[in-house]
């Protein structure tokens, strides 16, 4: 978690009277986690958050699970998943447990002026979806979502203010914030986890006071946090597309979702780039937690970014073949070669599951043998329980991976 900001105007302390110049109140939000008991904000709007004027019916949009029991190490090109001109259209769930979603994203545009949601939900029940005349903006009241953008650049939007975004950027967007991505053009691919539960830097790396340490390997240098506030003081009719257990309400708000003047606190989105990840590495190789980035309950990610390989004369810097006893492995490659693979894909997912071991490919052993350095980028995601595979997983699948370490 970041540490304090603020951005526009706030009164001298919590909980007085703050005016506008009209000499009427702005109204104060108190966003609270954990209860009262974790990190806050407290925000000035121009309006109360709280004028609804009409809810349309919700629309599940719960993962449409294929193999609900997976004991096979799989693999999915991410890339084939089509492009959609609608940001909440174009999420497309492939691997999802109880803490965590694996989804990805081709979104050409923020909103299409004639849908609404779910492609596969505006099929079944195309009458019931509202048609949102203007853009729509969306809050995730299910999960905290990490969004790494693998192409792409823009502006994610919030109440908390402006933060702009590019290639090799994880977004950390907690729970309940509501948003809008601006992207710049139509080439956009995202690798998304939604978390169950908050998304923090490991404990490990923070001291006692939550200040990254000496050892980690990213500093509050590299957390970008919002830089600009735009005040929208509006009136009209505001569509907050709000997701809480698998279902899309459309909220229908007499007050713009972005009508701050000033907030101060712990709690709001953040930037780090993978490409501010500064690689650990060692005389024999090292292990996956230095790659880690983040952790939340029952899982962790991992980046792997280009590196010195291990220096030892004798080290072998292809990794070892390895059980895991107790977590499934998303690995999500982003660009370069990768020395433990015969042939991967940009936007390829491998999925190597509690139960099995997986290892290098022929020949990359000993191919790897007195190379200096790796150009790879990847992200992972390890959960502590198993994965269920959804059907779009499926239609994405290179059916012959399980049997590719045969020659
Ligand atoms: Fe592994």
């Amino acid at each position: 978690m970041p540490h304090y900001h603020k951005l526009g105007q706030i009164p001298s302390k919590r909980h007085i009277q703050f005016r506008k110049p009209d000499g009427n109140l702005y109204s104060e939000q108190l966003v609270s986690t954990e209860g009262f008991s974790a990190d806050y904000s407290i925000v000035y709007h121009c309006h109360p958050p709280t004028l609804v004027t009409g809810i349309d019916d919700p629309v599940s949009i719960a993962p449409d699970i294929a193999i609900q029991k997976n004991m096979q190490n799989r693999s999915f090109q991410g890339f084939k998943v089509k492009s959609t001109d609608n940001y909440l259209d174009s999420r497309v769930p492939v691997l999802v447990n109880d803490d965590c979603y694996v989804i990805l994203a081709a979104p050409t545009n923020w909103n299409s002026r004639q849908s609404a949601v779910g492609s596969r939900q505006l099929k079944k029940n195309s009458d019931k979806i509202p048609k949102t005349k203007d853009s729509y903006f969306f809050k995730n009241s299910d999960g905290h979502e990490m969004i790494f953008v693998h192409e792409g650049e823009g502006v994610l939007k919030t109440m908390y203010g402006n933060l702009p975004f590019e290639y090799g950027d994880h977004l950390i967007i907690p729970r309940g914030i509501i948003y809008q991505l601006e992207f710049k053009t139509d080439q956009n691919r995202l690798f998304i986890v939604e978390s169950f539960s908050p998304i923090r830097f490991p404990k490990r790396y923070v001291n006692r006071f939550g200040q990254l340490l000496e050892h980690a390997p990213f500093y509050e240098r590299d957390i970008r946090k919002p830089i600009k506030l735009e005040t929208h003081d509006e009136i009209g009719d505001f569509i907050v597309m709000v997701k809480k257990q698998d279902q899309i309400y459309p909220y229908h708000y007499a007050s713009h979702p972005f009508d701050v003047v000033g907030w101060d606190g712990y709690h709001f989105p953040y930037a780090l780039s993978i490409h501010d990840f500064e690689p650990l590495t060692g005389r024999i190789h090292q292990p996956p937690p230095i790659h880690q980035t983040f952790e939340a309950n029952n899982f962790v990610t991992c980046a792997f970014v280009p590196r010195l390989y291990d220096y030892h004369p004798l080290a072998i810097p292809v990794p070892y073949n390895h059980s895991n006893v107790d977590s499934d492995e998303v690995l999500y490659y982003v660009d370069g070669e990768f020395m433990s693979r015969k042939h991967v894909e940009r936007g390829q997912i491998t999925l190597h599951p509690i139960g099995i071991p997986h290892g290098p490919h022929p020949g990359t052993v000993e191919k790897g043998i007195g190379q200096k350095e790796t150009r790879e980028l990847a992200v992972m995601v390890d959960t502590f329980r198993p994965l269920k595979i959804t059907e779009q997983a499926l239609a994405i699948e290179d059916k012959g991976y399980y049997k590719s370490w045969v020659e």
